[in-house]
């Protein structure tokens, strides 16, 4: 049996784009890596976690050490993640898609040479980690961290979105153009909960996800859960 502060305890991640399809053979997706999501799942099975991993398709390698679920789009993601429950902590770091195609068919749609516009509808996606944050207790995973990339007014936005998702963690991240953060190896977070906001200095993905994986082994240790 693994050793370290979190042996025993079964974790979740979520990581990457999601892919909405269009039709069979297309689809509408988002330039996210998943390299951060990548970085925490591995930190926390170092640190001894059970890791579940459930992710879209993701351009950056495959966290080792951790039990991977592939899906694709935002509804398999939500499906994937309640058949992980239960978990003690999850950390939402995908970057789900907002919207869907509705509709979307089984037959690849065809242009017809008339050069009219193809007309696309798109439906509001489940909010997985909303969805997560307000289980009941008992079903909810006792701390719950959702991630928020702002650009203006990192810290005000980011504490209110941690109340509008019920979740207990925000960790913020400006990703202003400028900061070569979003793509890029570094990041620079805050890390905002129910006691305030804290400024962790720049530093590698890997070294952000190190410090959240031990700040959530301390805080299920204090917490005491079973
Ligand atoms: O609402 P917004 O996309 O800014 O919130 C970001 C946080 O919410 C991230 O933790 C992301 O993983 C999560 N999220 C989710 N399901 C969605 C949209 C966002 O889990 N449909």
């Amino acid at each position: 049996a693994p050793a370290g502060p979190l042996a025993g305890r079964r974790v979740l991640v979520t990581s990457g784009p999601t892919h909405e399809p269009i039709d069979p053979v297309r689809y509408i997706a988002n330039r996210s890596s998943g390299a951060q999501g990548t970085a925490i799942a591995e930190a926390l099975a170092a640190l001894g976690a059970e890791v579940v991993f459930v992710t879209g398709p993701a351009s950056a390698p495959m966290p080792v050490g951790v039990q991977v679920v592939p899906v694709e789009s935002a509804r398999d993601m939500l499906a994937a993640v309640e058949t992980a429950l239960p978990v003690e902590a999850a950390v939402f770091a995908a970057a789900v898609a907002d919207w869907r195609v509705e509709g979307a068919g089984a037959s690849k749609i065809k242009k017809d040479g008339s050069g009219k516009c193809l007309e696309l509808r798109l439906t509001e996606n489940p909010d997985i980690l909303r969805t997560i944050s307000g289980l009941p207790a008992g079903a909810r995973p006792s701390l719950v961290v959702g991630f928020a990339a702002e650009t203006d007014d990192v810290i005000a936005n980011a504490t209110a979105k941690r109340l509008r998702k019920g979740c207990d963690w925000i960790v913020a991240n400006d990703v202003s153009p400028g900061t070569g953060i979003m793509g890029g190896a570094e990041n620079a977070v805050t890390l905002i909960s129910g006691e305030g906001a804290e400024e962790w200095p720049r530093a590698s993905k890997a070294e952000v996800a190190r410090r959240l994986a031990a700040r959530i082994a301390a805080h299920l240790a204090e917490e005491g859960v079973a």
